[in-house]
């Protein structure tokens, strides 16, 4: 694996594999990685002929500095995984590779940057856009990898492609948990032992809340709500159904041809989780 830290350095392994007309996939991470990114980076070493990983804390994205500064960081750890992981090049950009002057572009989505985490993180998908934009154009990737987990993100980064013309082919993967739910996140490693049990209360009521569709939405919202405002540990931001492709918030059942998504997000502690799940994998279960 080669671990490249600046523009030459990548240049060089990217310039060989265009020579040679290999494909190159791109995985684009903040590091503290968990198995959710080695799922990731398995889909791209099986669809690409090169798998480049990228690991950079992009400050523009975090919109509460202690969250920047609490954000975990472990390269040495990071680096001895992907060596196991049939990653051909590390990218460990420093700032100034990524951003050599201010980057002060600000991307109109239609409002899908301001609802559900745009609410909570406002300018959060700007600084996401920021930095993917700027990946894409260093490693000019034939695909890039996305979890399902962050499906705004996902729903974002799509919009993004279209809107620059990119010819970058975005490519989901499913969401990796832990064996009591929880979707895997860097971010789990801070929660206090009391937060980390109770957190599987997320996606147990995410998976029982698709199987109410008896219930009205609005009942169904206020439910969850209940149950996990209920638990000391936990305290929800949003609960939304939402359409698979547009993320539109759905208020009734009927009249939705799209695929709905229930998506979450919970404050344990210090701590934001967010987790989703499509009607379709769970509600005939
Ligand atoms: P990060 O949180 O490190 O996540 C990197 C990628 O891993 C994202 O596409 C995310 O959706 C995916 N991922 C996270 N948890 C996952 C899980 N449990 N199962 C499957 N995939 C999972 O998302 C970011 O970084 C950043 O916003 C980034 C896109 C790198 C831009 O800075």
């Amino acid at each position: 694996m080669i671990l490249a830290r600046t523009l030459r350095d990548a240049g060089s392994f990217l310039f060989k594999m265009r020579e040679d007309k290999r494909s190159v996939g791109l995985v684009p991470t903040m590091g503290a990685l968990h198995r959710g990114h080695l799922s990731l980076i398995e889909c791209c070493n099986s669809e690409n002929a090169a798998t480049v990983v990228s690991i950079f804390v992009n400050p523009t994205q975090f919109n509460d500095p202690k969250d920047l500064k609490n954000y975990p960081r472990n390269l040495e750890r990071d680096i001895s995984m992907l060596r196991e992981s049939g990653c051909d090049m590390l990218f460990v950009p420093g700032i100034k590779t990524i951003y050599p002057r201010p980057d002060l572009r600000i991307f109109d989505f239609g409002g899908l940057e301001r609802r559900m985490e745009g609410q909570f993180r406002p300018g959060h998908f700007n600084g996401v856009a920021q930095v993917v934009s700027r990946l894409f154009d260093i490693i000019k990737p034939d695909r890039a990898y996305f979890g399902k987990k962050d499906i705004q993100q996902l729903a974002i980064i799509r919009k993004l492609t279209a809107m620059l013309n990119s010819n970058v082919e975005i490519r989901a993967c499913e969401t990796l948990r832990e064996d009591d739910g929880l979707a895997m996140s860097s971010r789990n490693v801070l929660l206090s032992a009391g937060e980390r049990e109770n957190a599987a209360i997320i996606n147990r009521t995410l998976r029982e809340a698709v199987r109410k569709k008896g219930m009205e939405v609005c009942e169904l919202k206020q439910w969850v709500a209940d149950v996990i405002n209920n638990n000391p540990f936990l305290e929800l931001e949003y609960f939304e159904i939402v359409g698979s492709s547009d993320l539109q918030p759905v208020n009734h059942w009927a009249g939705t041809e799209d695929e709905l998504v229930a998506c979450i997000a919970v404050r344990a502690g210090r701590i934001r989780l967010i987790d989703n799940v499509f009607f379709s994998n769970f509600a005939s279960l």
